[in-house]
């Protein structure tokens, strides 16, 4: 097998359920141009050497093709809004996310997330009340991806940016197009590139039209933060804060759908770690279960779509020359055995941790201080509720992007909920 064609196996959906044996194969060479030029880095420290280079870009408008494509496309008069902060790279990016943390989570606010636990409970309880749908024999069938994973994470983002909850099948459409584009499989990064800066104009739109219904009523909202725009900075333009509101809503769901659901599929595969959860008497238990959740099964398999080197880089022997896009296989470098002993086994009492579940360097995951308590509330409810779930089909369906992994749905059995 070439190294080539192990990462179109990865790309290819009929390995889904399980890419680790891949990732294993990809590592023997842990950096690899594949067939559209795109450098693949598999192993761990490569892959944090790189999250930390500021030659790596995440601008994709650094990358001869797409930059050509984005002058073309301002000279036709079709500027989009500018790009959201994970796309950018220093002094813009650090300047856009200084902003934004001032009026989310700690040091700046940490009551912003605080203030929300007991509604992030408040969402699950709920969510697990509705759980019935009983066939007469005391069996109950469940979803977990549709019934809770997904509708839990909204809800929440919702609150968080002051967004309609019932307005989620108007932006859940344009949500999906975002997250379609970071799918290699799915087109070249240019057509890649423009699908994407259309779906974020579309739900900077939706923010816009949000905004101007509010006739400047301000509430205690993110977004009313950020227009409020009280520090000693220049504050965000309007252009600037519809974009990264588009930014927060997508991120802040459709990653921790896939963690939850991941969560739950993996307990139900080691039962023993599903019982300790139940029993709760180990009160770190749940916070050791989402880190390892994060390094054994994460969501963001690979980080690609744009990122590129701004000079050549010399890593492991390869030089990657400037211009050439990047992937950094984060999930691999999770389970990398020269990073971690016995990396294929789901290990909640492993002493070390330091998985690439959320990223590294100045682009790692914003919404981590609120992704950790959803998942660890979620899962622990789940654990306590739930009697005796099992699993309907293993291995469930997939979603396709290779990029983004998880189940589509979880179909679960249960006698009833506590
Ligand atoms: C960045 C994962 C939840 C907002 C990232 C990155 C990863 C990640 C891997 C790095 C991207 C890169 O370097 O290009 C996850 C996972 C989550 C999660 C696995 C859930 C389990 C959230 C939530 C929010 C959020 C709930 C919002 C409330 C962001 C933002 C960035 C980011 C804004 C960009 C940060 C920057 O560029 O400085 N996330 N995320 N994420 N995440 Fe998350």
């Amino acid at each position: 097998m070439t190294r080539t064609s192990t990462w179109q196996q990865i790309l290819d959906p009929s390995h889904r359920a399980d890419p680790y044996p891949l990732y294993t194969e990809l590592r023997k060479t842990p950096v690899v141009r594949v067939e559209d030029g795109t450098y693949v880095v598999s192993t761990y420290r490569e892959i944090v050497s790189l999250l930390h280079d500021p030659r790596l870009s995440s601008d994709a408008r650094n990358l001869p093709e797409v930059g050509a494509d984005v002058a073309a496309q301002y000279e036709e008069g079709l500027p989009g809004l500018p790009p959201n902060f994970i796309r950018t790279d220093p002094p813009e990016h650090d300047r856009l996310r200084r902003l934004l943390t001032r009026n989310f989570g700690p040091p700046h606010r940490p009551e912003r997330i605080d203030g929300m636990m007991s509604d992030l409970l408040g969402i699950v309880t709920r969510l697990i009340d509705d759980f019935t749908g009983e066939d007469g024999s005391g069996t109950v069938r469940v979803d977990i991806v549709d019934d809770f994973a997904y509708p839990f994470p909204v809800t929440v983002i919702c609150e968080l940016l002051g967004v309609p909850r019932e307005d989620e099948p108007r932006f859940q459409v344009m949500s999906g197009a975002v997250i379609e584009t970071a799918d290699p499989t799915t087109g070249g990064i240019v057509e890649r590139q423009r699908r994407r800066a259309k779906a974020v104009a579309d739900l900077g739109q939706y923010f816009a039209q949000l905004l101007d219904a509010r006739h400047g009523r301000r509430g205690d909202d993110l977004l009313s933060g950020l227009l409020s725009g009280d520090s000693d900075e220049a504050p965000m333009s309007r252009e600037e804060i519809l974009s990264n509101a588009a930014l927060l809503l997508v991120a802040g769901h459709e990653t921790t759908v896939n963690l939850v659901t991941n969560g739950m599929l993996t307990l139900l595969r080691h039962p023993e770690v599903l019982d300790r959860l139940r029993r709760g008497d180990e009160p770190d238990l749940a916070a050791h279960v989402v880190e390892e959740l994060l390094r054994y099964e994460p969501p963001v398999q690979f980080l690609s779509s744009g990122r590129n080197t701004l000079d050549d880089i010399e890593i492991a022997g390869t030089t990657i020359p400037k211009g050439s896009p990047v992937a950094l296989v984060l999930a691999s470098g999770s389970r990398d055995p020269g990073f971690v002993t016995d990396p294929d086994r789901f290990d909640p009492d492993r002493e070390h941790n330091e998985h690439l579940g959320f990223g590294g360097g100045i682009h790692y995951c914003f919404g981590a201080p609120l992704a950790r308590p959803e998942t660890q509330i979620a899962l622990t409810q789940l654990a306590h509720r739930l009697k005796n779930p099992r699993l309907v089909a293993d291995p469930p369906p997939y979603r396709t992007s290779p990029s983004l992994r998880g189940p589509r749905h979880l179909l679960i059995e249960i006698d009833g909920v506590d």
